[in-house]
């Protein structure tokens, strides 16, 4: 199994350049094949849970080109089924994306229903809300696929219960070819679904509302293609910050939205960081002694979710009290037990819903497991600032989402490695405890032997 292995204590400076929005691009990949026209999107990234929804949109009969590593050019004309059933996409929630894709283009869908996760049930039913309200007619079948028709598909006033970013995706894909108008209350206003949105109105939709709680649409007779660059990660972007708060470093994070990020930007702030806006970077400097606050997530533009186990790594070392509070997910502490092995301070509630933390001085490196994709990243931020070496097991949840993690770690001065074998261990071991041999020419030279 591959595992990251670093030795902590060691600031990062540099500069990062984001990515582009996993969360966006999935969307979007769906998106892309309601019309016959070529959709080709840039700033694609090369992360697992894409290739696996461009190897779904082959898998029904699209045709995918990539033209360079982050950036494809889909053609949906040859897409000869509406069942995606395969085993492979019951891991990859966005597939369900599919199903709102699917009803605007051929008024049927049946799509293999993904299962909880890690951090929580996640059920759909304000997917599908939004779905009969647009006239849908569904059932699950025996087999646990969720089967639509949609032949009396037609725009409707949909009032969501939850603030749910894959309900308002979903029913927006399946709105923009609905005859009449649609108005969707209580929508997501992340800046993944503000993209999804403007993805959609470039290829002729007709969407006015993304980013606030009413969005309204007037359902479109097609769609057709354009070119589109994918809105940089807000979630990748917040995760470096927080890795040059933990290490006490000093980060550039190029080819992002400052505006996106105000809110994280803010927390560092009050955390004793500085974070410095420029027009498409923004500049983190880790606070030599970090200072208590709390945190309690919330639908945008409040605390992200996603960044809630990489504030928590900072806040373990940020001397007083500080408080989390998980508004969200109902399972999304499980990394705690591992950062208490790391030596933190940190406890949580019978709720499952706060997390209590009081700072110490400094983590202890040591072999941790990623229980899900924004905990591991998390260890790692943890096992960067940790004195000693830190395992961290299980990255295919990493993997997921961060393109080229370690690497641009180690651009960064990070001592990381994806390994695969004891040999590369040792050879690891011995070269970070070799002072005289440079990290980074060293490492490849002998991890490639
Ligand atoms: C998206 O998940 C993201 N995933 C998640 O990121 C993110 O944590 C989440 O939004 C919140 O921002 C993708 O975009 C692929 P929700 P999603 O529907 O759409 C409840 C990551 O790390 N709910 O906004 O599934 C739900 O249980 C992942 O990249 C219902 O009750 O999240 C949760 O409590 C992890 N019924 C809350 O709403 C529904 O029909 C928010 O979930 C739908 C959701």
């Amino acid at each position: 199994m591959q595992q990251f292995l670093m030795k902590g204590g060691i600031p990062l400076h540099g500069e990062v350049t984001i990515g582009g929005a996993k969360n966006a691009a999935l969307g979007i990949l769906a998106a892309a094949i309601m019309t016959d026209e070529p959709v080709t999107l840039e700033n694609l990234p090369d992360v697992s849970d894409i290739n696996v929804m461009l190897r779904a949109i082959e898998d029904i009969g699209g045709e995918v080109e990539r033209l360079n590593r982050h950036t494809v050019t889909i053609v949906a004309s040859s897409i000869h089924t509406d069942k995606v059933l395969y085993d492979y996409i019951r891991g990859i929630r966005a597939s369900y994306y599919l199903i709102g894709a699917l009803i605007g283009k051929r008024r049927r869908a049946e799509v293999a229903l993904p299962g909880g996760c890690a951090i929580g049930a996640r059920p759909i039913d304000q997917h599908t809300k939004g779905f009969v309200a647009l006239g849908v007619k569904q059932e699950v079948t025996e087999y646990g696929s969720y089967k639509v028709e949609a032949d009396d598909l037609h725009g409707a006033n949909i009032f969501f219960d939850v603030v749910s970013v894959g309900a308002t995706i979903n029913v927006m894909l399946a709105a923009v070819l609905a005859p009449g108008r649609t108005v969707m209350y209580s929508a997501a206003k992340e800046p993944h679904v503000v993209d999804v949105a403007n993805l959609l109105n470039r290829m002729g939709a007709r969407i006015l509302g993304a980013g606030t709680d009413k969005i309204i649409i007037r359902g479109v007779e097609k769609l057709h293609g354009c070119t589109y660059p994918i809105v940089p990660d807000q979630i990748e972007a917040g995760t470096f910050m927080m890795a040059a708060a933990a290490t006490r470093g000093d980060i550039v994070l190029k080819n992002v939205i400052p505006r996106h990020l105000e809110v994280i930007s803010q927390k560092l702030r009050e955390t004793g960081c500085k974070v410095e806006n420029y027009d498409d970077a923004v500049r983190v400097i880790g606070a030599e002694n970090l200072k208590y606050t709390n945190v309690k997530t919330s639908p945008y533009p409040g605390f992200p979710t996603d960044m809630q186990p990489q504030i928590a790594v900072v806040l373990t070392m940020a001397k007083g009290n500080s408080i989390i509070t998980e508004s969200i997910f109902e399972n999304r502490f499980a990394y705690v037990e591992q950062l208490k092995a790391m030596g933190a301070d940190i406890n949580v509630n019978d709720k499952g819903d706060e997390a209590y933390i009081t700072g110490v001085d400094q983590l202890r490196g040591c072999k941790v497991q990623a229980p899900d994709l924004r905990a591991g990243a998390a260890l790692v931020i943890a096992g960067l600032s940790a004195d000693g070496y830190t395992f961290v097991d299980d990255i295919k949840y990493i993997l997921r989402g961060y393109e080229d993690f370690e690497v641009k770690l180690q651009k960064l001065g990070a001592q990381i490695v994806r390994t695969e074998s004891d040999k590369d261990v040792e050879a690891f071991m011995e070269l970070t405890r070799n002072k005289t041999l440079s990290f980074d020419l060293d490492l490849k030279r002998r991890m490639n032997q």
